[in-house]
């Protein structure tokens, strides 16, 4: 019978006959399959794992913290942090084009990741030999892919692996669905903050800021995105909201009024959407009362918005994302 408990002691069985002796390395991206398949392969393998954190800088407040500080607390996983901050940044400066964004978030990514990668290699300790990676279930039926396929999904890891692939991939969460690698991430001591987590794009914020990416934007779109999750999260509603991206419209000001003066500010969009897969969703209804605290508490303490507005479009024809 299925329980999280089993579902642990069968995959760290499994993971310590593949592995053996040798060295493993996993990409930790703040979602929830890679922090629950790197935990699962630190569990078995112990310190024989490093596991590599790209910060790019998209991600949402306290996000990159919470995998620093309260993922390695839990799991003990020996993690690699490397800020790439201004290295993606300075890429991504002047450039508004997001197949353009996303393409130089998978290239920037690569380089990166490679580069740590080399050091892990340059370390003293047994070959390393294996790469995690968080394929679930779905990906597995959706590519065709057999046992052992390396089914690497560039549209679900940013911008994909290199394709020299020389290591063999550990995917401990195959025979998974998303809501039992939740139960198994519980059972592992993850923080909810993480487990819990909504589904996130790989280019991050940077395709939620409509125009181009400066760290002034980004900051403005991080309060906003973080009122908008403590809010929904206090009001209940994270488990039914499939996804919620908040979209900065960077470019555009429109006029308002505030005290004795008018405003120039920019709109933020509320794209909340209820889905099963994300291939087809329908835009959330909310509770007015939950919509009104959001607008009031963005437009109060996010002095650059001066409007809130809600995105009322199925997919199709919208998509989740706005760009
Ligand atoms: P759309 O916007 O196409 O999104 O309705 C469908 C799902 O895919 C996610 N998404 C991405 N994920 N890299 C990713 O890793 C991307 O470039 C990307 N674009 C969209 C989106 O968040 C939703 O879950």
């Amino acid at each position: 019978t299925w329980t999280s408990v089993n579902i642990v002691e069968e995959q760290v069985e499994r993971i310590r006959e593949q592995v053996g002796d040798a060295r493993v390395i996993s990409a930790l991206s703040g979602g929830v399959d890679s922090a629950v398949s790197t935990a699962l392969v630190q569990r078995a393998v112990g310190d024989r794992l490093t596991a590599v954190f790209v910060d790019h800088g998209l991600l949402r407040e306290g996000e990159a913290e919470q995998v620093e500080r309260d993922y390695v607390e839990a799991t003990g996983v020996d993690l690699k942090v490397v800020d790439a901050v201004d290295q993606f940044l300075g890429h991504l400066a002047g450039v508004t084009d997001p197949e353009t964004k996303r393409k130089i978030i998978g290239r920037e990514f690569i380089r990166v990741f490679e580069a740590a990668e080399r050091e892990v290699l340059a370390t003293p300790g047994p070959p390393v030999k294996f790469l995690v990676q968080g394929t679930l279930y779905p990906d597995v039926v959706e590519s065709g892919g057999g046992e052992g396929a390396a089914n690497i999904k560039s549209h679900h890891n940013v911008g994909g692996l290199p394709e020299d692939l020389e290591f063999s991939l550990v995917e401990p969460l195959r025979t998974l669905f998303k809501d039992e690698v939740r139960e198994v991430g519980r059972q592992l001591a993850i923080p909810e903050a993480i487990v819990g987590r909504h589904p996130f794009p790989g280019p991050g914020l940077a395709i939620r800021i409509i125009g181009e990416v400066t760290p002034e934007r980004l900051a403005i779109l991080r309060r906003a995105d973080a009122i908008v999750r403590e809010e929904t999260t206090r009001a209940g509603l994270d488990t039914e909201i499939w996804q919620f991206p908040v979209v900065l419209l960077a470019d555009v000001h429109s006029v308002g009024v505030q005290g004795d003066g008018r405003t120039y500010g920019h709109p933020i969009v509320l794209r909340p959407v209820s889905s099963e897969d994300a291939m087809t969703a329908d835009w959330s209804r909310l509770p007015y009362d939950v919509l009104e605290r959001i607008s009031t508490r963005i437009t109060n303490e996010v002095e650059e918005v001066n409007r809130v507005v809600l995105d009322i479009t199925s997919k199709p024809p919208g998509t989740i994302e706005w760009e």
